[in-house]
């Protein structure tokens, strides 16, 4: 099989890896790549965010496969596309990927298939959204609704910052139209972990969960970013409680969309998770593999990933041939 993986992180670099090793593949193409990736598979010049140029060019090389790495293109529906144009994508639909591309349409999903997650609410304007957080007290979460490249969610601790917050996103357009509205939520405390699942429209399979490390700087301090670091497996998930979260957050939120929206999921659904005193909570969803968990998540995958990618494309999952790996990932990031 040809292959074609968009992006350029480490999280693509970890995916060819892991397709190399699939007896399937015969040629990997990375869009953009980088210069980890041209060591493992051949690097074109072209942008993840370029949707056109990426479904023609998926077209034109005859590529059995298009594994998307980043949402953004899954949010400007590059699968959409390549689906049109009948080339296997594993990636969900624009409709789908909304999940992740709005705060505001995850969490109305979450209420509506009762999937445990904190009280929010959504405003549009100042008064609204600083009236919403003195309702919640502080300290209070706020999110622009949209994507930020993970830097859209700000822990307001006092009312200076709760300002600062909410007149980013909704004064001065630091996010533009992503910050146009924002999610204004209850402040949760416990351990994270990441939980990310392979989805085929009806079935679940879970990967071995992960945490990763979300402060900029060291001893877990300074502002939130997508990820610094990760390990896998995260022991404060137990079988029983993956079992749980696969029951009552995963399968329950892609028959939701179903159910409420009539869309269909499949690729990779991410759950991020908040496991606090009084159970578990999820805190987003992805609808993507978790950028940086999966450097430390795919060398633990005991599967043959392309026949599961396909698969999940196809609707034909079958959750007992995504095994798990004994043993423990770490990745670190240099910054
Ligand atoms: P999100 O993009 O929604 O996952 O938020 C990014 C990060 O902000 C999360 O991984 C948490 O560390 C933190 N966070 C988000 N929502 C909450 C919340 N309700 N309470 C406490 N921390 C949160
Ligand atoms: N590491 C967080 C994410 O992939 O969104």
């Amino acid at each position: 099989m040809k292959i074609l993986v968009v992006g350029g992180g480490g999280r693509e670099h970890a995916l060819v890896w892991k397709i190399r090793q699939s007896a399937l593949a015969r040629e990997v193409v990375a869009a953009p790549g980088n210069a980890g990736i041209a060591s493992l598979a051949r690097c074109v010049p072209l942008s993840a965010d370029d949707v056109s140029g990426l479904a023609r060019f998926a077209v034109e090389e005859r590529f059995d496969l298009v594994v998307v790495g980043p949402e953004a293109p899954l949010t400007l529906g590059l699968a959409d596309r390549l689906e049109a144009a009948r080339v296997t994508v594993f990636g969900p639909s624009r409709a789908a990927a909304q999940l992740e591309g709005s705060k505001w349409f995850a969490k109305d999903l979450m209420l509506r298939g009762g999937i445990p997650t904190a009280q929010a609410w959504v405003a549009s304007n100042r008064d609204e959204a600083l009236g919403r957080a003195r309702e919640i007290g502080l300290p209070v979460v706020v999110k622009a609704d949209g994507l930020a490249a993970g830097k859209g969610v700000v822990i307001a601790r006092d009312a200076r910052e709760l300002e600062t917050a909410v007149d980013d996103a909704l004064v001065r357009g630091v996010f533009g139209p992503s910050g146009e509205r924002v999610v204004i939520e209850e402040f949760l405390e416990g351990e994270e972990a990441s939980v990310l699942a392979f989805v085929d429209g009806r079935r679940s399979a879970l990967l071995v969960p992960s945490q990763d490390h979300k402060r900029a700087h060291d001893g877990d301090e300074g502002p939130n970013t997508g990820g610094m670091g990760a390990y896998a497996p995260a022991a404060v998930l137990g079988a029983e409680a993956l079992a749980d979260v696969q029951r009552r957050v995963i399968d329950r939120a892609v028959a939701t969309l179903e159910e409420h929206h009539g869309i269909v999921y499949r690729g990779v659904l991410y759950a991020g998770l908040m496991l606090t005193a009084g159970g578990i909570r999820v805190l987003e969803f992805n609808c993507r593999f978790g950028d940086p968990e999966t450097q430390a998540v795919l060398p633990l995958l005991d599967a043959d990933i392309v026949e599961i990618m396909i698969a999940t494309a196809r609707g034909e999952l079958a959750p007992s041939s995504v095994g798990a790996r004994p043993g423990a990932a770490a990745c670190v990031v240099m910054a």
